[in-house]
C-alpha cells in the first residue's frame, strides 16, 4: 500500500465499462483506507527489541484465529434478493448506503491487515499470521456486503478503489487506538442491531441482520488482539502525551460515529431504532461494560453519566451545520478545554463538553 495514489486511467476506463458499479461518496465522515509506518511496526513486533511482547498470549490467540470459527457461517439464502425486492423508495436508497459504507469499512480492515501480515511475517510470524487471519475475517465480511449490493443490482469494484482511493497515514500508535476502539465498537454496534431485531421480528426488513450474532464475534476477537498489542506497547498508554492522545481518539471515534448516524436517522429508524438511544447505548456498553477500554480510555466512562447524554447531542447539534468541518472543530475544542482545565469550566456551556475528558 501507499500513503496516497491517484487513479489510473486504465482503471478508470475498466470502472465506466462496468455497469451497476457503486462509487464511493468521499466526504470526511466517510470510511477510509488507512497506511501506516510499517518500519516502525517491524520494530515494535520485534522481540529482540521489545520485551513486553508477551508471545504466549499471541500464541493463545493464533490458535484461536485459526480454529476460524466462522468459516461456514456466511452462506446466503433466497430471502435475501426476495426482502431486497420488497424495499422500496426511500428506505431502500438508506439500504443501500448502508451497505456501501458497510463494505467500505470491512474492505478497509482487510486491507490493512494484509498488508501488516505480509510486512512483519519475517519479524514475528506469530503475530503477522493473526493479521493475516484477521484479514481472512474482514474479506469475508466485505465480500457478504457486496453480495448483498448484490440484491440491489450494484457493487462495488473493491479492486478499483484498491488502487484508486486515497489512503490516510497514521502513525503506529495512532493505528493501536483507532482500530481497537473501532473493532469493539463495531461488535457493540452488531450486537446490539441483533438482539434488538430478535426482539422486535417485524423490522426484519432484509436478512444480513440474522447474520450479525456471530460476525460481531469475529469484531470482538479482532478487538482483543488490538488489546493484547496495546499492552505490549506501555509508552503508547502511560505517559501524558500518550494518555491526551488516547482520549482524543476515543472521543474523536465517538462523536464520528454519532454524527454519521445523526445523517442516517432514516436507517436505524427503518429498523425501528432510535439512533440517539442507539448510539448512547453503544458508548455507554463500551466504555461500561468492556474491561479491556478502561486502562486505554479513561477519560471515555465519563460519557456514561447522565449529564453528559445531552453534551453529545450538544456536539452533534452543533456540527450539523458544519458538516465536515464540525467534527474537526469540537474535537480540538475538546482537546483545548481538557488542556485549559479550570479555566474552561468558568464557562457553563464549555464546561459541559470539557467534563467529558476528565480522567
Ligand atoms: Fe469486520
Ligand atoms: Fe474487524
Amino acid at each position: 500500500m501507499s500513503a496516497t495514489s491517484s487513479p489510473s486511467e486504465s482503471a478508470t476506463v475498466s470502472r465506466k465499462k462496468k455497469a451497476g458499479k457503486k462509487e464511493i461518496q468521499e466526504t470526511l465522515l466517510a470510511p477510509r483506507f488507512y497506511t501506516t509506518d510499517f518500519d516502525e511496526m517491524e520494530q515494535l513486533f520485534n522481540t529482540e527489541i521489545n520485551k513486553n511482547l508477551n508471545m504466549a498470549e499471541f500464541e493463545a490467540l493464533q490458535q484461536e484465529f485459526k480454529t476460524d470459527f466462522n468459516q461456514t457461517h456466511f452462506v446466503r439464502n433466497k430471502e435475501f434478493k426476495e426482502a431486497a425486492d420488497k424495499l422500496q423508495g426511500p428506505l431502500r436508497q438508506i439500504f443501500v448506503e448502508f451497505l456501501e459504507r458497510s463494505c467500505t469499512a470491512e474492505f478497509s480492515g482487510f486491507l490493512l491487515y494484509k498488508e501488516l501480515g505480509r510486512r512483519l511475517k519475517k519479524t514475528n510470524p506469530v503475530v503477522a499470521e493473526i493479521f493475516s487471519l484477521m484479514s481472512r475475517d474482514e474479506a469475508r465480511h466485505a465480500g457478504f456486503l457486496n453480495k448483498g449490493l448484490s440484491d440491489f443490482n450494484l457493487a462495488l469494484d473493491l479492486g478499483f478503489l484498491t488502487k484508486a482511493r486515497k489512503y490516510t497515514f497514521f502513525k503506529p500508535k495512532f493505528i493501536f487506538y483507532a482500530t481497537y476502539l473501532s473493532e469493539k465498537i463495531g461488535y457493540w454496534r452488531y450486537i446490539t442491531i441483533y438482539r434488538h431485531l430478535k426482539e422486535n421480528p417485524e423490522y426484519q426488513c432484509y436478512p444480513i441482520f440474522k447474520y450479525f450474532e456471530n460476525w460481531c464475534q469475529d469484531e470482538n476477537r479482532h478487538g482483543d488482539f488490538f488489546s493484547a498489542l496495546m499492552k505490549a506497547q506501555p509508552q503508547f498508554l502511560n505517559d501524558w502525551q500518550a494518555k491526551l492522545w488516547s482520549r482524543f481518539f476515543c472521543l474523536s471515534v465517538y462523536v464520528t460515529m454519532y454524527l454519521n448516524d445523526c445523517q442516517r436517522t432514516a436507517f436505524y429508524e427503518g429498523i425501528g431504532l432510535n439512533t440517539k438511544e442507539f448510539d448512547m447505548h453503544v458508548i455507554i456498553e463500551e466504555t461500561s461494560s468492556d474491561k479491556h477500554s478502561q486502562p486505554y480510555f479513561p477519560g471515555a466512562k465519563l460519557l456514561v453519566a447522565p449529564a453528559d447524554y445531552s453534551c453529545l447531542h450538544l456536539v452533534a447539534a452543533d456540527c450539523s451545520g458544519w458538516q465536515s468541518h464540525g467534527v474537526i472543530y469540537c474535537v480540538w475544542l475538546q482537546l483545548e478545554l481538557w488542556l485549559l482545565g479550570g479555566a474552561a469550566s468558568k464557562c457553563s456551556y464549555s464546561g459541559r463538553l470539557w467534563s467529558c475528558y476528565l480522567p
